[in-house]
């Protein structure tokens, strides 16, 4: 199945960055070694102290050897730092854009189905915490294991039998922290999932401030987040507990060790059996154990953790943008009369468009009007296969929509939706947007048509003004005019627009619909519009009112109809 093939796990990840990997852990593997020669060291000067017959010359041999280590251990601590920590950083980054391309490769159910706030937390926390898990967690994974076995190594040698005392109560520990792995797994995964929900609360009530404000509500919203932030802090709290169990046990296990030790180790120097030195290294060497037994410990915290995170990101992969359910046509022809048959459209189960029966003609200028949420926006996203469409309702030039591929369509429809957003760059570059070499004179004449040419010369730098993240802030209005000017560039067979000049005056608006009409040339226009008057000299308008068609022709004949369109526009041509 090709959905595991996608699937991550923290091995796959680093293994991408395997030199790096080798690197640091060869590196890291060196300052361990290092260290655990002092001991050793340490053991030989307590004899030479202790022993007869020993000089000053075999004193500064152990002193110059504790030199070279001090050395050689400050250079490869930082060889491991920056490979590994540098690899986890890298792996960090390509995953969150793989993730992030992932999510814009989705489809807008899901979107339709997901809290923002949700995704934003596994782009930014669940990833922060796989990529501890990969250079945090592999560091101190390797360092306890190997720390661990070397220290075991060593005191075999120095004395095993009092070694095999020692470490009796270490299976204990092995068995409380394998008990445990699990259990921090499921309390980490409920820790992000509350953190999920407090990103999601944060998203809501910030993004729909103004409203907030209006309304009054500030309480409630202050009470509901409150409420978010509480249970993060709960969520966490259990999770500290955890450890707070954890980290004294170890303590105590190491404590244990050391008794065992003192007391045997002890017997057998007062009885000669090991020298003071060989107990100094063993005393030193217990010491030096509780680190690698905590490390491990950590180790398994951070690798849990990470793969209740993995479980979150890997949830998302495994969703699919859904095929397109019949084999499509890349290469249709979109000239023809766009036909909707008894077109009905549902968002969860709520109806927004009701049995529709309507036909654009090839090459005409048609107008749609009706209130606010009578389902005019919706028929234009159906028509560019934005929601999945149902097979048979939508035909172009007599072929089913659902077999003409987006790719096609998007190349030669352009929409212009009510809500638009411009890209960070200069007023010029969203125009000529993927056709750089385009003349001035032709970016005036289309900005021109757009009604936008004017402002735009009011800007600081005119068309060289810099737009969007951090330049100058649109209007709604100026957005949706630039993309249009845009779109005329692009010269579409199909053009369409979801109250793209409702900012304008009516007049304005009127004259520049004029003014595409003219620059269209005989290709379908399809503009929504709220106001009458401006589509009034269009071929035919239609009517929507709650989901349903409920009138269409000429100007003429909705005039003599007397339904809505002739009431709105005898309201709408007074003032
Ligand atoms: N993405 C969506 N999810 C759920 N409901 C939606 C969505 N888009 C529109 N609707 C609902 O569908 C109905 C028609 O909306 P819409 O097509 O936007 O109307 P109009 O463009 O005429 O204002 C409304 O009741 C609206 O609330
Ligand atoms: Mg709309």
């Amino acid at each position: 199945m090709s959905d595991l093939s996608n699937k991550k796990s923290l091995t796959a990840l680093l293994l991408k960055y395997k030199y790096s990997v080798i690197v640091g852990l060869l590196s890291l593997t060196i300052v361990d070694l290092c260290q655990l020669s002092i001991p050793i060291i340490i053991g030989k000067v307590v004899d030479i102290l202790t022993l007869e017959n020993s000089t000053y010359t075999d004193l500064n041999k152990y002193a110059l050897y504790i030199l070279l280590i001090a050395t050689l251990m400050s250079i490869f601590r930082f060889g491991w730092r920056y490979f590994l920590m540098g690899a986890s950083r890298k792996l960090e980054q390509s995953l969150r854009n793989e993730f992030f391309n992932h999510l814009q490769s989705l489809d807008f159910d899901f979107f339709n189905k997901r809290k923002i706030g949700d995704l934003m937390a596994r782009t930014v926390n669940d990833i922060e915490t796989i990529r501890m898990a990969c250079g945090l967690g592999m560091i101190v994974a390797y360092d306890g294991v190997f720390l661990l076995i070397f220290i075991m190594i060593a005191m075999l040698y120095i004395s095993p039998e009092i070694t095999l005392y020692v470490f009796i109560p270490f299976p204990i520990l092995g068995l409380v922290i394998y008990r445990f792995g699990k259990f921090i797994e499921t309390r980490f995964g409920k820790v992000q999932e509350s953190f999920s929900e407090l990103t999601e609360s944060a998203r809501q009530s910030i993004s729909g401030i103004k409203v907030v404000k209006a309304f009054v509500v500030e309480r409630d919203e202050k009470n509901k987040f409150e409420k978010s932030s509480k249970n993060y802090l709960n969520q966490n709290l259990s999770l500290i507990k955890v450890w707070a169990f954890f980290q004294p046990f170890i303590a105590f296990i190491a404590g244990i060790a050391t008794v065992i030790f003192i007391w045997l180790g002890g017997m057998k120097t007062i009885t000669m059996d090991i020298t003071l030195g060989d107990f100094a290294a063993i005393l030193i060497y217990l010491t030096m154990l509780s680190w690698p037994m905590m490390a491990l410990a950590w180790a398994y915290d951070l690798i849990k953790r990470a793969t209740a995170s993995l479980n979150r990101i890997n949830e998302i992969f495994s969703i699919k943008p859904k095929p397109e359910e019949l084999p499509t046509i890349n290469e249709f022809k979109l000239k023809g009369d766009i036909e909707f048959k008894n077109l009905s459209f549902s968002y969860n189960g709520k109806k927004a468009l009701d049995n529709l029966n309507l036909t654009i003609p090839q090459g005409s200028t048609f107008g749609i009007t009706g209130r606010t949420a009578s389902g005019k926006t919706t028929l234009i996203e159906l028509l560019m296969k934005i929601p999945d469409v149902p097979r048979e309702t939508i035909f172009i030039n007599g072929t089913d929509l659902a077999r003409i591929s987006k790719n096609n369509l998007r190349k030669k429809v352009i929409y212009i939706p009510q809500e638009t957003t411009v890209f960070s760059g200069t007023i010029k570059d969203n125009i000529t947007f993927m056709k750089p070499d385009i003349e001035q004179a032709e970016i005036t004449r289309v900005t021109k048509i757009a009604e936008i040419y004017d402002e735009i010369l009011n800007f600081p730098d005119g068309f060289d003004t810099r737009v969007g993240e951090r330049g100058l802030s649109l209007s709604g209005g100026q957005r949706q005019r630039i993309a249009l000017a845009r779109a005329i560039l692009f010269k579409p067979e199909i053009l369409i627009l979801d109250d793209v000049l409702s900012s304008l005056d009516l007049r304005t608006e009127k004259l520049a619909l004029q003014n595409i009409v003219k620059e269209m040339n005989g290709k379908t226009l399809i503009a929504i519009s709220n106001r009458v008057p401006s589509i009034s000299g269009f071929n035919q308008i239609a009517v929507f009112d709650s989901g349903r068609l409920v009138e269409t022709g000429d100007h003429s004949q909705l005039m003599s109809n007397q339904g809505i369109y002739a009431s709105l526009y005898k309201i709408q041509t007074i003032q």
